[in-house]
């Protein structure tokens, strides 16, 4: 039997070290080394980078042309927000990473995806690592007879998963989760770096040559990355962010990598008694539940390619706390303060001795600086203490960026964002000044136009539009 040799991988990064220390080399955190067995390997990665089989002999370049691609149906799951955001369904052969903190819905997501493929005659399997098959069944109840038929194995031994897939040959296949399979010719708990990376490569492996496409459910870490190190985010097709407040009921999906499509796409949810229920049209939503009270501004913003209309929220408070609060939800920290700072130099209130809360409504987070002038409005609006919404009642809708100097800047996409805020009724929408603008809407240049038209009354706005 060969010498067992033993390196040591840094949980946090993946970096690779042969004798242990107290500190990472490759990211400098401390006390993440953790020592990992492998009998009778030469060098543990350096057999892994070759294959292990035969690489050494010299390969034959293709022109890409003459690469035989055999076109492969995409797999749609049936859900239209899912297969939007994977880019048109699932790619045979491909590994998604699903990732998400737990209760946001992933099993419940997947074992869904998995039902409908099934009830459209494809061949499935879900592997479920942390629940019971009981247990699964139980959720599969809840949703239907679709997901009652989905076959299921309560397995953790890679080994095991491998061999079934191999046996079962399905055409798409849902590991839940990714953290509890364990390889056995290796050490390290299930859900250590080098447990994690051998299983992903392992499944990877078969998924590729078996043409099954593979979702692996990941838990995320505290830090919101997903399977803690980023080492699977490399290594599969695409990754989707499964996010929103557990305590509410919308939440979103999102591809923060996506080799077969736009990562852009965002697909709305909402979890009801017998599962998800796509939401196809959010904007309605949050739209009909905006309040007309001071400090609520709609934000018409861009969810991809899909304009999508968000209620943003203020919240003006005196204090005598230094420094004062800045709490932001669904929009970046950062953006908020540098709104704040061009508020109190551009014609909006200087905000010095007040706490100052910013949220966007249903939990939707917003990740555009098209954000900028609905902040500015709504913590202006919030802070005199006068509605925004015009006499009917009907909410102010704008975007637009704000620069440093007060001016308005364009931003992408504004004949759709301006459509979806007419088809609601909304208008005239505020945006930043600029040249082929489309009707229904009350172009100003810099910010303190735009906060003192806002607070003439709108219907002045408009006739000066
Ligand atoms: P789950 O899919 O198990 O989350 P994850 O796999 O991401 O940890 O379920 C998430 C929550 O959704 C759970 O707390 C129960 C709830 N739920 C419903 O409200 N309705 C349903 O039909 C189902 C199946 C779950
Ligand atoms: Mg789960």
């Amino acid at each position: 039997m060969a010498r067992p040799t033993s390196i040591y991988v840094c949980q946090s990064c993946g970096n690779e070290a042969l004798s242990w220390s107290g500190r990472c080399n490759g990211c400098g955190e401390c006390n993440t080394l953790v020592e990992q067995r492998r009998e009778g390997a030469a060098g543990g990665s350096g057999k892994r980078a070759q294959g292990g089989r035969g690489a050494r002999a010299a390969a034959k370049p293709v022109p890409l042309r003459d690469v035989s691609a055999p076109k492969l149906a995409r797999l749609r799951t049936g859900i239209d927000e899912l297969d939007r955001v994977l880019g048109g369904g699932l790619v045979p052969g491909s590994l998604v990473l699903l990732g998400g903190s737990p209760g946001i819905g992933k099993s419940t997501l997947t074992g869904m995806a998995l039902g409908n493929l099934a009830a459209a005659g494809h061949k499935v399997l879900y592997v479920s690592g942390e629940e019971s098959a009981a247990q699964v069944r139980l959720r599969a109840e809840r949703l239907g007879d679709d997901a009652l038929s989905v076959p299921v194995i309560a397995e953790t031994s890679l080994e095991a998963v491998i061999g079934t897939l191999e046996a079962e040959r399905p055409a798409a296949c849902v590991i839940d989760s990714v953290q509890t399979l364990h390889a056995e010719g290796m050490s390290g708990a299930p859900g250590s770096v080098g447990q994690v990376r051998e299983a992903a490569n392992a499944v990877m492996e078969v998924a590729k040559r078996l043409d099954c496409a593979v979702i692996l459910v990941g838990h995320v870490t505290k830090e919101g990355a997903v399977a803690g190190p980023r080492v699977l985010e490399h290594l599969v097709d695409c990754v989707l962010f499964f996010e929103g407040e557990r305590e509410r009921s919308f939440r979103t999906v999102r591809a923060l990598k996506n080799r077969f499509g736009a990562t852009s796409e965002v697909g709305v949810f909402e979890m009801r008694s017998g599962g998800l229920v796509e939401v196809a049209d959010p904007s309605a939503r949050f739209v009909g539940e905006a309040s007309a009270a001071p400090g609520s501004v709609v934000l018409a913003s861009m969810e991809g390619s899909r304009p999508l209309l968000v209620e943003v929220q203020a919240l003006v408070a005196p204090t005598e706390i230094v420094p004062p609060r800045r709490t932001a939800t669904g929009i970046d920290r950062n953006r908020l303060a540098m709104v704040l700072a061009v508020l109190a130099r551009h014609g909006g209130p200087s905000l010095a001795s007040a706490d100052v809360f910013v949220n966007v409504a249903g939990g939707v987070r917003i990740d555009e600086p098209g954000a900028d002038l609905a902040v500015a409005l709504a913590v202006a609006s919030a802070h005199r203490g006068e509605p925004l919404a015009d006499t009917d009642g009907r909410p102010l809708a704008c975007f637009g960026e704000v620069g440093l100097t007060g001016e308005l800047r364009s931003v992408a996409h504004a004949d759709r964002r301006v459509a979806e805020a007419v088809k609601f009724g909304l208008g005239p929408v505020f945006v930043p000044a600029g040249p082929e603008l489309p009707s229904a809407v009350a172009p100003f240049a810099d910010l303190r136009r735009a906060l003192r038209a806002a607070f003439a009354g709108r219907g002045q706005a408009a006739a000066a539009a």
